[in-house]
């Protein structure tokens, strides 16, 4: 009896924390020479009075030996599983990374939108156009510094073909193949040949609208303009339209609006002057009309072209359009379509 208790005692002591002391457990208690072995085959030399209690407890202790053994193998192989693949179930998953829309397809979107409202149809065309339909159609004289190597993307290959430097070629492409009443929005990427800076880039986009029936006027134009603008920037927004001179338009104005990044105080982004210019409009040119089939006596009209990166810089109080090109995920991340 005294054996059986020693070798409680021995089995409580014993600590198991690697597989070779796992072993050593065996050996020591579960083994063929293991002093509890022994006490099993003992059994029968016990006097017949204390056999049967001798024997109940020589088994509950090899019980209880196997059940430590198991135990310990089952802790040490869970501890294996663990350290072999270093993979804790427990870490909490990563995230699922969803795209954005960019600032710029957002803003051109809402763009487009605005005047689809006032019965505009969006219209595509070519990013890379020929002559005719980027100048010559438009009115350029053949000497029209806009043609110069300074400014438009010549394709090396073809010197007839170049990169659209405004989306004005759509324009021509409608006119000459439908009939008045026209209203169409063409927006699209455009190149000009710019030294890049915080306010100008070599790519930027643009949504063109052009509008031809009989008796439209200017009158008409400020007002679709105007309601632009509000729309765009709400109800309190101020417009401006200064004269300026286009080939294919006659009269021609530049509109501004007040700087929303300033508040019209003055910065880079407006020049420090309170308005930044976000499009060129006028009445359409009759040369144009006539180019393009249709008839200047019956017909007139208004154009307008839209710069959308500029704009977008105002919605989203961004200070430098070249963050749009750099494709920084830190940046766009913070334009996805649900903070619309
Ligand atoms: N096409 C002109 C530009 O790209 C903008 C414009 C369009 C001006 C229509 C007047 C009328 O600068």
């Amino acid at each position: 009896m005294s054996k059986i208790e020693n070798i409680k005692l021995s089995l409580d002591q014993f600590v198991v924390d690697t597989n070779e002391k796992l072993e050593s457990f065996r050996l020591q208690f579960l083994s063929k020479k293991s002093e509890l072995q022994e006490l099993l085959s003992e059994i029968k030399n016990v006097a017949p009075e204390q056999r049967k209690d001798f024997g109940q407890q020589v088994n509950q202790l090899k019980q209880y030996a196997q059940q430590l053994f198991d135990d310990y193998k089952l802790k040490l192989e869970s501890q294996i599983t663990y350290n072999q693949s270093d993979i804790d179930v427990t870490r909490p998953a990563n995230g699922i990374q969803v795209g954005s829309m960019h600032p710029v397809t957002i803003v051109l979107n809402q763009v487009c939108e605005i005047f689809e409202k006032l019965g505009f149809v969006p219209v595509s065309g070519p990013d890379i156009e020929d002559d005719w339909h980027v100048f010559s159609a438009l009115n350029f004289a053949p000497e029209h510094p806009a043609r110069d190597m300074q400014d438009t993307f010549f394709v090396d290959v073809n010197p007839e073909m170049l990169l659209r430097t405004h989306t004005s070629s759509i324009q021509v492409r409608v006119m000459e193949n439908s009939q008045p009443p026209i209203r169409v929005i063409c927006p699209g990427r455009v190149f000009r040949n710019e030294t890049i800076t915080a306010r100008s880039h070599c790519i930027f986009h643009q949504v063109e609208g052009l509008y031809i029936a009989e008796h439209v006027t200017f009158a008409d134009l400020k007002q679709v303009l105007l309601f632009f603008a509000k729309e765009m920037f709400g109800e309190e927004t101020k417009i401006r339209l200064r004269p300026s001179y286009f080939p294919f338009t006659e009269p021609s104005a530049e509109m501004d609006i007040e700087c929303k990044i300033c508040g019209g105080k003055g910065c880079n982004v407006c020049k420090y002057s309170g308005w930044v210019e976000i499009m060129g409009c006028g009445m359409v040119d009759p040369n144009v009309l006539d180019n393009c089939g249709i008839d200047s006596k019956k017909y007139s009209g208004y154009a307008f072209g839209i710069g959308i990166e500029r704009m977008t810089m105002l919605k989203y109080k961004t200070n430098d359009i070249r963050l749009y090109f750099e494709n920084d995920v830190r940046f766009l991340q913070q334009f996805s379509a649900a903070t619309e």
